[in-house]
Order: structure tokens, then sequence, then C-alpha cells
């Protein structure tokens, strides 16, 4: 009796101060139903942990990841971390009443969180991370008072951080990092006077950062990285965290000042604000963070000079401004970092030479000043400055003087970047020295290296993925054979514009992993070596520039990866393989200024991702066989609606000017609808200007000029824009009062088209047959007598252009 009133009692006590608290009389045996409930949820045990160990012949309590407290031989800590496991877990674990350590971390756990995990009121430690778990984040969490520790980190959760955390009084630690969860951090959080970090990097957290209401003396971790979080940081919000130790808010959407306040934060050690959109100049109290060792605050809108209080903070490991518009000189004091293993000031306007003291600083491994207004000699010593350099970025500055010699001694090195400066003197012969290096840039220089011969020590360089040299134009000489000796790593080549003489070392073929070469803007003679085919992996390909001869060899058509080609302005002839219409990759073809002769292969309508065909200037012949209703057609298998025009919505640059092309110009062009450069001058294409072309919007530049065109010019579209200099030359052509071209009096001929067609192409090609065209011409124009052609005053073109088209002289017969 005694007994009932007292659970009676314990039941009102209970339902008035925590409704959802209902008691149960559990034991053992309840615990032992409830873990079995779980292991007949785990669909998955690679280990057979709970298969073999998880028994019923042996007490609870001595099952893996199990224990039980010493005095009621009750199960107090689950912890299941790492054992692979995959399932849902029961609602029966509501049972183990007490519970006060639950971690299932590392597993493949899925499905979403009981509601009777509510129950588990001595709960202190959740740990549930790196599993498969979805659904909200439930709001009952927040009525497990005794919680220390709540990990969701890395599952599914999505929806919005319950308000009701807030109410954890006792929560440590709340980490949600890598979830799902929108909506705004809850300002309840900073309300826990007992938390010690929230980590919540990785979601899509939206709105502001909560203001922080009261002293948080033992908050030590913020960490709210990669999230959307907007507005000001809250200026008091730094007022209360006289212990904050980290503070990660980068990548976000932050904008305005750092808070001055921030200074309070007498222990941070690690401020991160990198990559948001802040502004203003750099606060002089960061100056009194005396313990920070991290500071990023790259890619923001900073502007000013780097305060030289900041020199002060020597415990400084990790200096990274990049990416602002920081202006003045590196401050002078900056030697006092003793302790600097990164300082990336790159992209920002900072100006003057590298100040001394920085050379001071011998613990500095990556230095990164690329992309400044830097000036001045770089050290000879250099390479002896800094013993554990790993990466130094110096490109796009104004440093001039010779190359450093001694960076051959910085053993450590993996990547050195000169490039876009006005260094000169030779390169060090013994660059090989450095057997780390993947990465090698001293494009754009005023380097020399006579008969290239650099090169042959970067044979040791076995991890070397990049190396550019491109734009030094003393560098000269042949490419040695050895180039195929360099490291099989090798991906980027870059040898453009260094005076380069003799032919293409057939070598080069040996570099499987090749996905560039440039070797534009040399002197380079012979042939392209066949075994350039070989690079299966090849995705650019410049030769453009030199005075390369002979065919195209046809293993080019093997480079299946093949995006960029560019040959143009060599001496190259013959007929374009038509095998490079299965380079289906092709995104720039350009073979224009050469010599190559024959028809445009009919396999280019495979072509259909290309964005830029340049095939000018060169002596193709023949009618444009670039029928895009018909290319279409073929690869759609069909119908009269050509469905697929969508597939060539991305060419954008077509050009065939000066060829020999004869025949119309394809009604179907207007179904390139990105095309913004179409250049057609200078052939002998005839017939009307489609008035399909109106539909190309985009078009900035149409040249037709010096054809054999004629009839009106579409009105329409952007050919408003256009000036005379687009259609001169055509004897034909009538419209556009804008352009003073004679008004067209009458339409067109309907059938003009099939006439002038077969004149064209019967007659056009040989020079001899004239004749016969004419009179053919004559009588299918006899044939169609209803039809009118723009009369003489009309045809004549106010232009410069006085050439007497065959279509003016078919017009005075
Ligand atoms: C289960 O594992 C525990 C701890 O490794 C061990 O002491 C116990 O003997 C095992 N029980 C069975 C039935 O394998
Ligand atoms: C849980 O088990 C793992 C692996 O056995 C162990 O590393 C970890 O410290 C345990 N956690 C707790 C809170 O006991
Ligand atoms: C334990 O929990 C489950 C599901 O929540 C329930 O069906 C069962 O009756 C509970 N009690 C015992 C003693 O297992
Ligand atoms: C997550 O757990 C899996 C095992 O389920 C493990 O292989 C992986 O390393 C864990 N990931 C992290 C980041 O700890
Ligand atoms: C913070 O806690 C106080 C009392 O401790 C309460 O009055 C206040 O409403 C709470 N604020 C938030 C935002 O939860
Ligand atoms: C941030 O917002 C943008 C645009 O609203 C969205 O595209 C992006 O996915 C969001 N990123 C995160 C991490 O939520
Ligand atoms: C913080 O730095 C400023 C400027 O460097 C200085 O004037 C001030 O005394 C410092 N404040 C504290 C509390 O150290
Ligand atoms: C901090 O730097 C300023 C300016 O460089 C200097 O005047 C001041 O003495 C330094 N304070 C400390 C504590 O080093
Ligand atoms: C950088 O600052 C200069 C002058 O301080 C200003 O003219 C320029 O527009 C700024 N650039 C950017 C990208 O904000
Ligand atoms: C470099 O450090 C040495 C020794 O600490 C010091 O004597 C010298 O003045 C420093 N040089 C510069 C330019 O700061
Ligand atoms: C720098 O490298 C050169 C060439 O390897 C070597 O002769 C010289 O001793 C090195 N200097 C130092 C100071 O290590
Ligand atoms: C490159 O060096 C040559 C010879 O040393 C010199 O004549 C030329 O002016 C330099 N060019 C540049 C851009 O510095």
């Amino acid at each position: 009796m005694a007994n009932t009133l007292f659970n009676l009692a314990l039941l009102i006590i209970f339902h008035f101060c925590m409704p959802t608290f209902s008691m149960k009389l559990t034991t053992i045996l309840t615990d032992q139903t409830a873990l079995l409930a779980l292991k007949d949820h785990v669909i998955h045990d690679p280990e057979n942990v709970l298969a073999t160990n998880w028994s019923v012949s042996t007490p609870v309590c001595n099952w893996i990841g199990v224990s039980c407290g010493s005095k009621h031989r009750r199960v107090t800590a689950l912890n299941l971390t790492g054992l692979g496991l995959v399932g849902t877990l029961p609602p029966h674990l509501g049972n183990l009443s007490f519970l006060s350590l639950l971690s299932i971390t590392d597993n493949s756990f899925h499905g979403r969180l009981p509601v009777q995990l509510s129950e588990l009121r001595r709960l202190k430690v959740i740990n549930l991370g790196n599993n498969s778990l979805s659904g909200e984040i439930p709001s009952w969490l927040g009525s497990l008072i005794e919680l220390r520790s709540l990990s969701l980190y890395q599952n599914n959760f999505n929806d919005v951080i319950p308000i009701s955390l807030g109410c954890l009084p006792k929560l440590e630690i709340l980490d949600l990092h890598e979830n799902q969860i929108s909506g705004s951090i809850p300002s309840s959080v900073f309300n826990i006077t007992s938390l010690q970090a929230i980590i919540l990097t990785n979601n899509m957290l939206s709105g502001s950062i909560p203001s922080v209401p009261r002293d948080l003396l033992s908050l030590q971790h913020i960490h709210f990285t990669f999230n959307n979080l907007t507005a000001h940081i809250p200026k008091d919000m730094f007022d209360h965290l006289p212990n904050l130790i980290g503070l990660h808010l980068s990548f976000n959407l932050l904008s305005g000042r750092i808070p001055t306040s921030l200074c309070k934060c007498k222990e941070l050690q690690i401020l991160s604000l990198s990559a948001n959109y802040l502004e203003g100049s750099l606060p002089v109290e960061i100056g009194n963070l005396s313990m920070l060792q991290v500071f990023y605050i790259g890619q923001n809108n900073f502007e000013g000079e780097i305060p030289d209080q900041i020199m002060n903070l020597t415990l400084l490991n990790e200096f990274d401004v990049a990416n602002n518009n920081l202006t003045g000189a590196i401050p002078r004091e900056i030697g006092k970092l003793k302790n600097l293993e990164l300082l990336n000031l790159a992209v920002n306007n900072i100006v003057g030479p590298i100040p001394p003291s920085l050379f001071n600083i011998s613990s500095l491994s990556i230095i990164s000043l690329s992309s400044n207004q830097l000036s001045g000699h770089l050290p000879s010593n250099l390479g002896l400055l800094f013993p554990n350099l790993e990466e130094l970025y110096l490109g796009e500055n104004h440093f001039d003087g010779p190359f450093p010699m001694s960076i051959p001694n910085a053993s450590q090195l993996t990547i050195l970047d000169l490039s876009k400066n006005y260094i000169s003197g030779s390169i060090p012969e013994n660059l090989g020295n450095l057997r780390n290096l993947k990465k090698l840039n001293l494009a754009v220089n005023n380097l020399t290296s006579p008969g290239i011969s650099f090169l042959s020590s970067l044979t040791n360089c076995k991890g070397l993925q990049v190396l550019a040299f491109d734009n030094n134009p003393l560098i000269s000489g042949e490419l040695p054979g050895l180039v195929g000796n360099l490291s099989s790593s090798l991906q980027n080549f870059y040898a453009s514009g260094c005076s380069i003489r003799g032919s293409i070392p057939s070598e080069i073929g040996n570099l499987s992993r090749l996905i560039t070469i440039g070797l534009a803007n040399n002197k380079l003679t012979g042939s392209i070596p066949a075994s350039i085919g070989g690079l299966e992996v090849l995705q650019s390909l410049s030769l453009e520039k030199n005075k390369l001869e002979g065919s195209i060899p046809s293993e080019l058509c093997h480079l299946n990866n093949l995006a960029y080609l560019d040959l143009t302005s060599n001496n190259l002839s013959g007929p374009i393989p038509a095998c490079l219409g299965n380079l289906l990759s092709l995104r720039n073809l350009v073979l224009a200024s050469n010599m190559f002769s024959s028809s445009i292969p009919s396999t280019f309508t495979r072509l259909t991702d290309l964005l830029v065909l340049n095939l000018s200037t060169n002596s193709l012949r023949g009618p444009l066989p670039i029928d895009i209703g018909k290319w279409l057609s073929n690869n759609q298998f069909s119908s009269d609606i050509p469905t697929g025009v969508a597939d060539l919505k991305d060419l954008t640059q077509f050009s065939l000017s000066n060829n020999r092309l004869t025949g119309f110009i394809p009604e179907s062009f207007g179904d390139m609808l990105s095309l913004e450069f179409l250049d057609l001058s200078t052939n002998n294409l005839s017939g009307v200007i489609p008035k399909s072309l109106q539909k190309l919007s985009y078009l900035r530049y149409f040249n037709v000029s010096f054809n054999r065109l004629q009839g009106e010019i579409p009105k329409g579209g952007s050919f408003g824009n256009y000036s005379i200099e687009s259609f001169k030359g055509n004897g034909a052509l009538c419209g556009a009062p804008q352009l003073h071209l004679p008004s067209c009096k009458s339409k067109p001929l309907n059938n003009f088209k099939a006439g002038t067609k077969l004149i064209i192409s019967v007659a056009l090609p040989i020079a001899s047959t004239l004749l016969v065209a004419v009179i053919i011409f004559i009588i299918l124009r006899s044939k169609k007598r209803d039809a009118k052609l723009p009369n003489q005053e009309d045809v004549l073109p106010l232009g410069s252009c006085k050439r007497i088209s065959y279509h003016e002289l078919v017009e005075k017969l």
C-alpha cells in the first residue's frame, strides 16, 4: 500500500514537473529484451560481433559494448563504435532506463530516432556521429536534461535546430556538423552556460549569428564554417566569450566589419573568417590577441594596410589574408613572426619590396605573395633561407633581377611559381636537385636557357606534374628528345612563345599522362609527330603560330579526350582527316591559316559539342557541307521537326572565311542559337542570306563580305547592328537602308535559290564552263518569267567594292 502510494506520489510529481516522463518498472530482463531488439534490427554485422557475442546464454553485462552499473547491474552504457553495423534503432532502446551513454559512432544506422529514446532521462552522452540517420532533430532531445554531449554529426538530419536544445542546462558539446540542417541558429544555444563547443560546420544554416546574451565562460570553440549565415557578426558577440579559443566562421555570407570587441577574446588561438563578404580595414586591436596562432581572413573585401600590430602576434603559425583588397607594403616587422609556417598574401594590392626581415622567418614552409604589385630583386640566397620551404608562389608581381641561383638548394620544394614577373638571367641547370618538385611555373619572364639546357636535370623530378616556361622569348634552341624522359606524371607542358626551333621530338609521345601541350608561337618546323596520337588523356594541343608542315597525322584521331586543337598559322597541308570527326569531345577546333585543301569532312557534323570551329584562310573547296538540318536529323534518326536543334546550341564561334567554299549559306545556321561569331567572308558563297539567321540573337559578329550573295539582307534580329563591312564585296545584296544599300524593290524569287544552286554546283568550280552556266541560268530564268529579280540599279552596291560579281554579269546579260 505504502508502495502504491509512493508510486502514485511519484507519478503526480513527474506528471506536473516533467510531463513526458512516465515511470516504468523495468529490470535487467527488460534491458536484455531491448538489446536483443537492437540485434534484430541490425541487418548487417560484418564482424559478426552481435551474432556471436550477444548470446542469451551469457549475461547482458558481459556483452561487447555493454556496461552495467556496479550496484544495480543495469545497462548504463552502450558503445558500439565502429563495428560497421547496418540497421535501424528500435523503439525498445527506450526501455534501457539506466542508460547514461549511447554511442553508435561510425556505423551505418539509418532511419529516424525513435521517440522512445526520450524516456532515457539519465542520458549524459549521445553520440550518433557518422551514420545515415535522417529526419529532423527531435525537439524532445531538449528534455534530456542530464545531457553533456550531443553528437549527431555526419548524418542526414534535416530541418531546423530545435529551440529546445537551449534548455539543456548541462550541455557541453553540441556537434551537428555535416548534416542538412537549415533554418537559423536558435538564439537559445548561446543561453547554455555550460557550453564548451558548438560545431555546426557544413550544414545549410542561414540567417544571422545570434547574439550572446550572457557570459559563456566555458565556451571555447565555435564552428559555423560552410553554411549560409548572413548579416554582420554581432557587435557584442565577443563581450561574453572571454575563453574562446577557436572562432570558425569561414565560407558563409557574412558582411560588415570585424567587431573590435574581438580583442576581448584574449585566449583566441584560431580566427577563421575566410570566404565571406567582410569588409573594412583590419582592426588594429587584433594585435591584442596575443595567443593567436591561426589567422584566416582570405577571400573577403578587406581593404587598407596590414596593421603593424599584427606583427606582435609572435605565436602566429598561419597567416592567410589572400584575395582581399589590402594595400600598402608588407609590414617591415613581419620578421617578428618567428613561428610562421604559412604566409599567404596573394591577390591583393600590396606594393613595394619584400622586407628583408621576412627572409629571417626560417620556419616558413608555404609562402604565397602572388598577384600583388611587389617589386625588387629576389635575394640570390633565397633557396637557403627557408629549410622547410615546400611551396613558393611569387607569380604575377613586378619582381625583376636575376633568377635566384640558390633555389635548387631548397630541397623540400614541391611548388615553385615565379611566373609573370620580369625575372631575367639564366635558369639554373640544377633545378632537378628539387627531387620533390611537382609544379614548376616560370612562364612570362625574361629568362634564358641556351639550348633549353635546364630541361635535362628536370628528368630527375619523378613527380613533376606541371612544367611551364612559356613566354620567355630568350629561351631558345631545339626541344631535346629527352623531354620524353621527363616525369611520367607530367600533365601540363607549356612552352609556347620561347623561340624554340627544330622539330617536335617524337619522344614527347612517351609522356603518357599529358593533358596539355602548349608549343604555340615558336619556330617549330617539320611535321606533327604521329606519336602524339598515343597520348590518350590529352585534352589540349596548341601548336599554332609555328612553321609546321606536312599533313595532320591521322593518329591524332586517337585522342578521344581532345577538347582543344589549335593549329592556326602553320604551313600544314593536305586534306583535313575525316576521322577528326570522331573526336566527339572537341570543343575548339581551329585550323585556320594553313594550306589545307579538300572539302570540309562531312564527319564534322558529328561534333555537336563544338564551341569554336575556325577553318578560315585555307584552300578548302566544295559546297558547304554543314547542312545542319541533316546533321541534326542524322543524330536523331527522325523526323521533320529537328528536335535536336538543342544539340548545337553551344557553338559560339564559326569561321570559314578565306576559303573557296561554294553553295548556299544553309538555312539551318539559324538553329545554332548560341552563335556569337559567324565569319563566312571571302568565299564563293551564293544565294541569299537566309532569313533564319534573324533568330541568332547573340550574333555579335557577322561577316559574309566578299562572296556572291544577293537578294535582300534580313532586317530582323541583330541585323540592324551590322555595318556595311559585314556585307561588302557581294554583288547583289539589297535592303538595309542604314547601310546605304539600294532598297529591294521587290522580294527576291522564291525559286531563286534552286536556280542558282544548279548553276553553282555545275559551273562555278570550273571557269571554262562559265558560258554553259550562263546559258543554263538564262534558260532557268526564262522558265520562271514571273519571278522578279532585283533590277540592275538595286544590284549595284554603293559600297567600296567594285568587283563585278558573277551575278552582276548574269544580270547584265
Ligand atoms: C563477448 O565479448 C566479451 C568481451 O570481449 C568477452 O569477455 C565474452 O566472453 C564474449 N562472450 C561470448 C559469448 O563470446
Ligand atoms: C567506445 O568504444 C570505442 C571503441 O571500442 C572506444 O574507442 C571509445 O573510447 C568508447 N567510448 C566511450 C565513451 O567509452
Ligand atoms: C519496451 O519497449 C517496447 C517498444 O517501445 C515495448 O513494446 C515493450 O513493451 C517495452 N517493455 C519491455 C519490458 O520490453
Ligand atoms: C565513418 O564510419 C565508417 C565505418 O562505417 C568509417 O570507415 C569511416 O572512416 C568513418 N568516417 C569518419 C570520417 O570517421
Ligand atoms: C535564456 O535563459 C533565460 C533564463 O535562464 C531565459 O529567461 C531566456 O528566455 C533564455 N533566452 C533564450 C533565448 O532562450
Ligand atoms: C547557400 O545559398 C545558395 C543560394 O541561396 C545555395 O545555392 C547554396 O546551396 C547554399 N549553400 C549552403 C551550404 O546551404
Ligand atoms: C588593444 O590594442 C589597442 C591598440 O593596439 C591598445 O591601445 C589597447 O590598449 C589594447 N587593449 C587591451 C585591453 O590590451
Ligand atoms: C605592438 O605593436 C605596436 C606597433 O607595432 C608596438 O608599438 C607595441 O609596443 C607592441 N606591443 C607589444 C606588447 O609588443
Ligand atoms: C580596391 O581598392 C582600390 C583603392 O583602394 C579600389 O580602387 C578598387 O576598386 C578596389 N577593388 C576592389 C575589387 O574592391
Ligand atoms: C634577422 O635575425 C637576426 C638574428 O635574430 C637579426 O640579427 C637580424 O637583424 C634580422 N634581420 C632582419 C632584416 O630582421
Ligand atoms: C647548394 O647547392 C649546391 C649545388 O648542389 C651545393 O654545391 C651547395 O653546397 C649548396 N649550398 C648549401 C649552403 O647547402
Ligand atoms: C629581356 O632581356 C633582354 C636582354 O637581356 C632585354 O634587352 C629586354 O629589354 C628584356 N625584356 C624585358 C621585357 O625585360
